[in-house]
């Protein structure tokens, strides 16, 4: 095949090349696990995003044939594809926003907790990367488990004296997306309209929607809010069973992670009252990480709103996540510090 660089040259493409250093307006975006389930639907949607300038898609197999396939695409964003250990760190200088949904999938059978042995070294190694290349960069962290990811995470940027808070960002949004369908299907409502706080952390008990503050107002009977809470709080797991061993979500997290690098982004831009749910370093409970509705902005999580309040149903089921959430952070602190 063309050595597509030096093709690009001899024809004076080096504008392309121009517009993607200098790129002055839009961001940059890159996304670590990129030729994967999630990663290539995720670039595609990256790509159509008018927000980002420049794209880097870096994986350990298969990004450049990714990279290729979506360069095609007429849309404003150059994308840049990186393959390999070594050219991780070129695949994040200067960049304003780093998405990673690298690593492995469940199998039926399997909980989130099952690939922390392989992912949390997965994650450590590309955040040791991001704390010495983009230090400043908006981290959102799509790898499971996302409950222990991101205190590994927190612990491997305190460790290079990067740590900022507001700047790492556990992904949820796929629990609110999930929410917002089940209840707009069971009300009869168009999804669009419907909003549901998801709070917590992401894995079974720790999912908890909080139905009591649904928008628009909605009454549930109690068999509907028992049905709702467990669709929800399984909802990977539906995936993961009809996909029958082939992975677990790939499209609707694509989709999920996309709705939150684009929010991620407008409030980078400056846009006022962009809120949604996210997994982060949190004073909300006595847990150092929880997931509930924050507020974006230039520099990230601008604000942390409180859980407002809660029926007993919530109370109880916000017990249960609290208690199984302390071990998995204790576990992921652990991980770094050990
Ligand atoms: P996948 O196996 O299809 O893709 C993972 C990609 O990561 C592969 O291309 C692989 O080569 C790459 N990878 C592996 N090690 C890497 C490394 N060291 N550096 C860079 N890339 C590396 O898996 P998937 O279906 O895309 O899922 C990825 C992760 O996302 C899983 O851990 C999954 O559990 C998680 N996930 C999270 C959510 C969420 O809501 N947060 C939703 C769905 C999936
Ligand atoms: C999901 O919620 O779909 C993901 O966390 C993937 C999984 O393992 O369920």
């Amino acid at each position: 095949p063309p050595n597509l660089q030096m093709v690009e040259e001899d024809l004076g493409l080096e504008r392309v090349n121009c517009r993607a250093k200098g790129a002055s307006s839009g961001f940059k975006v890159a996304i670590l696990g990129a030729a994967g389930g999630i990663g290539q639907p995720l670039a595609m949607l990256m790509k159509m995003n008018p927000l980002v300038s420049l794209l880097h898609l870096y994986d350990v197999v298969n990004a450049p044939g990714v990279t290729a396939d979506i360069s095609h695409m007429d849309t404003s964003a150059v994308v840049r594809g990186f393959l390999g250990q070594q050219q991780l760190e070129d695949a994040l200088i200067g960049m304003d926003l780093v998405i990673i949904p690298a690593g492995v999938p469940r199998k039926p059978g399997m909980t989130r907790d099952d690939l922390f042995n392989i992912n949390a070294g997965i994650v450590k190694t590309l955040c040791e990367a991001i704390a010495k290349c983009c230090p400043k960069a908006i981290v959102n962290i799509i790898s499971n488990p996302v409950n222990s990811t991101v205190p590994i995470a927190a612990e491997v940027f305190k460790k290079a004296g990067v740590f900022d808070p507001k700047r790492v960002l556990g992904v949820t949004m796929l629990d609110v997306v999930r929410a917002n369908t089940f209840v707009a299907e069971i009300m009869g409502l168009d999804p669009r309209e419907v909003d549901v706080p998801v709070v917590g952390g992401h894995a079974g008990v720790t999912i908890l929607p909080l139905l009591s503050q649904v928008k628009p107002l909605c009454s549930f009977t109690q068999k509907e809010i028992d049905y709702l809470t467990d669709r929800i709080q399984n909802g990977g797991t539906e995936v993961v069973e009809a996909k029958a061993g082939a992975g677990s979500a790939t499209l609707s997290m694509a989709y999920a992670a996309v709705k939150f690098a684009d929010a991620c982004l407008r409030a980078l831009r400056g846009d006022a009252a962009v809120v949604h749910c996210a997994y982060v370093a949190s004073a909300v409970t006595e847990l150092p990480f929880f997931a509930s509705k924050v507020r974006l902005g230039r520099n990230g999580v601008e604000e942390i709103y409180p859980l407002g309040p809660l029926n007993d149903y919530e109370r109880a089921g916000l017990e249960k996540a609290k208690k199984e959430l302390a071990g998995s952070i204790q576990k992921g602190v652990s991980f770094v510090k050990k």
